[in-house]
C-alpha cells in the first residue's frame, strides 16, 4: 500500500464534513482562466473525456504554426483538465476512478481481478484503473492513489460507515478525480438509492445489484431520465444470467430494428439443479432441496429460490429493458412450494418438504414424448404489448435448449420477428462469483 488507509489530509477533509456535513465546499474560486496545451494527433479522445467530465471549455483556439489548440479554463476545473490531458499526451490510457460498494464475494473478486492485470488493461482496453474507494456494510476504505493487493486488511481498519455516499462525492470532488465510476456489488435497496445522486455528481454506475431495475416503474423512470439528462452510462448485465450475454443481446436486437416477440428462460441455476435431480432419478424433492443447499446453490433459506421471485425480478428487468413498462406485481408467479411450507421455520421447513416428494415424482412420470417439465419465466408479445407474463413450472420439448439444460446452468431463449420460429439461444452458467466479476469488467469496459 502506499499510503496508510486515510492519509492526514484525507482525516483532516473527513473530519470537516463529519463535522459540518451541510456546509462543505470544496470548489476553488473561479477568478481567473488558465491555458492547457492540446495536441492534434489525440486532440479528439482528449476534448471528449474533458466533455464528459464536465470540465468547463471557455475558449479553443488553434495554432496553425504549432498544429495544436490552446484550452482555457476555469481554476476549478484546471488541475482534473491537465491530469487528464497528460494522460494523453503521454499515452497512459484514460484513468477510471472506481468506487466498489460492496466487498463481498462478487465485489472482492472484482478487485481482485482489477489488480491482477493492469498491463492487459491498459495495451487491450487503453484503461488504467485506480480504486479509490471500497466498503462493505461496515467499514469505508478511501485512498486517491488506488488500492494496491492487500487491500482487504485495511478495509477492516476503515473508518466507520458513516454517511458513506456523501462522503464519497466529497471525497472524489476534493481530490478532483475523473472518470468516475461507482460499482453496487451489495444486494441493499439504500446502496441502489443512491445511483441518482452519484450520477448528479459524475458517476457512471454499474450495478450487480437487481435492485434499482425492480423497484417500482415510476423510480425506475425518474432514475433513467437523470441517466440521460447527465449524460452517464448506467449498465446492469449481471442483474440476469451473471455473465451471460443477455441484456446486450436484447439491445442489439433493439437497435438492428427487429422486434422481440418473447422471451422465455429458466434463470434459476439452484431451482434447476433440484429439478434435474428429480427427473434423473437421483434424488426426490425434499432430498434433492437440501442437496442444493447443502452445496450452496440456493440461498440458506431456499425458499426464496423456490417462490420464484427472484426469477420474477430477473424477467422484470428483461421486459423493461426491452421497453415494456410493469411492475413485480404484473407478473404471474406459480411457486414450486404452498403457502402451508412458506410460513414454517426454516428447520421445520427442510424436514417438511418431503411432502412434496410424491407430487413431483407424479408429476414428471407424467411427462412423456419427449417433453420435460422445467421452472420457466415467460413473457410473450403481441402488437398492442404484453400477451403473457408469468414464471412457474412448464411443459416444454426436449429440443428446446431449455430442456438440456444440467445442473445449476441456466437458458435463454429469445424469440423476435426477424428470427421467427427458431430462438435465438444464449446458455450456460448463470451464477458464481469469477464469472460475476468478468460481467462486471466488462461492464465497465464497454461503459458508453
Ligand atoms: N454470487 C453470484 O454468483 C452473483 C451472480 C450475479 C449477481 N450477483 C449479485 O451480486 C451482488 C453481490 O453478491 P455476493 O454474492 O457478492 O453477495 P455478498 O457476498 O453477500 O456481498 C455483499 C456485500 O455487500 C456489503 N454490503 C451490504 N450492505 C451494504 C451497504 N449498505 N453499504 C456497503 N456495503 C454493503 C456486504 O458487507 P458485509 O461483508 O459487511 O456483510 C458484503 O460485503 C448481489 O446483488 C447479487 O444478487 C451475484
Amino acid at each position: 500500500m502506499k499510503s496508510i488507509p486515510l492519509n492526514s489530509e484525507d482525516k483532516s477533509l473527513i473530519n470537516h464534513y463529519i463535522e459540518h456535513p451541510s456546509s462543505v465546499d470544496f470548489a476553488k474560486p473561479k477568478d481567473a482562466l488558465c491555458g492547457i496545451i492540446l495536441e492534434e494527433e489525440w486532440f479528439t479522445a482528449c476534448l471528449q473525456e474533458l466533455v464528459d467530465n464536465k470540465i468547463k471549455v471557455f475558449e479553443l483556439k488553434w495554432h496553425q504554426a504549432k498544429k495544436n489548440y490552446l484550452l482555457q479554463t476555469g481554476l476549478e476545473d484546471y488541475s482534473k483538465a491537465k491530469r487528464i490531458v497528460a494522460s494523453h499526451r503521454n499515452a497512459k490510457g484514460k484513468t477510471l476512478n472506481i468506487a466498489i460498494w460492496g466487498a463481498g464475494n462478487v465485489g472482492s473478486a472484482l478487485i481482485d481481478l482489477i489488480l491482477s492485470n493492469p498491463k492487459e488493461w491498459l495495451s487491450n482496453h487503453g484503461v488504467h484503473f485506480n480504486i479509490f474507494a471500497v466498503t462493505n456494510s461496515s467499514r469505508i476504505l478511501l485512498d486517491k492513489t488506488g488500492l494496491e493487493a492487500d487491500w482487504s486488511k485495511h478495509l477492516s481498519q476503515g473508518l466507520e460507515h458513516i454517511s458513506s455516499k456523501n462522503l464519497l462525492i466529497a471525497y472524489s470532488k476534493h481530490y478532483e478525480l475523473e472518470n468516475l465510476v461507482f460499482i453496487d456489488t451489495t444486494a441493499n435497496a439504500t446502496v441502489a438509492s443512491y445511483y441518482s445522486e452519484l450520477a448528479l455528481a459524475g458517476f457512471d454506475i454499474v450495478a450487480a445489484n437487481k435492485i434499482a431495475n425492480t423497484n417500482t416503474q415510476k423510480s425506475y423512470d425518474d432514475f433513467r431520465k437523470i441517466i440521460q439528462r447527465e449524460k452517464k452510462s448506467f449498465k446492469y448485465e449481471t442483474n440476469v444470467g451473471a455473465a451471460l450475454p443477455v441484456i446486450q443481446t436484447l439491445k442489439q436486437i433493439i437497435a438492428s430494428g427487429d422486434k422481440v416477440t418473447r422471451i422465455r428462460g429458466t434463470f434459476s441455476g439452484s431451482v434447476n439443479h433440484i429439478l434435474s435431480s428429480i427427473r434423473n432419478g437421483t434424488a426426490d424433492f425434499g432430498a434433492a432441496v437440501r442437496d442444493a443447499r447443502t452445496k450452496g446453490f440456493t440461498e440458506p433459506d431456499p425458499r426464496e429460490d423456490l417462490s420464484g421471485k427472484d426469477v420474477a425480478r430477473k424477467l422484470l428487468v428483461l421486459a423493461r429493458t426491452i421497453g415494456y413498462k410493469l411492475d413485480l406485481d404484473d407478473i404471474r408467479i406459480k411457486a414450486l412450494i404452498g403457502e402451508d411450507l412458506s410460513t414454517l421455520d426454516l428447520e421445520s421447513f427442510l424436514v417438511e418438504v418431503d411432502v412434496l416428494d410424491d407430487k413431483f415424482k407424479n408429476l414428471f412420470l407424467e411427462v412423456q414424448d419427449g417433453y420435460h417439465y422445467v421452472f420457466a419465466a415467460d413473457i410473450r408479445l403481441g402488437e398492442n404489448g404484453i400477451e403473457g407474463l408469468e414464471v412457474g413450472l412448464q411443459k416444454i420439448h426436449g429440443d428446446s435448449v431449455l430442456a438440456q439444460l444440467s445442473g445449476t446452468d441456466t437458458g435463454f431463449e429469445v424469440y423476435t420477428k426477424a428470427y421467427g420460429a427458431k430462438p435465438i439461444c444464449i446458455s450456460g452458467a448463470g451464477a458464481g462469483i469469477e464469472l460475476t466479476a468478468r460481467g462486471i469488467l466488462s461492464d465497465i469496459f464497454t461503459l458508453d
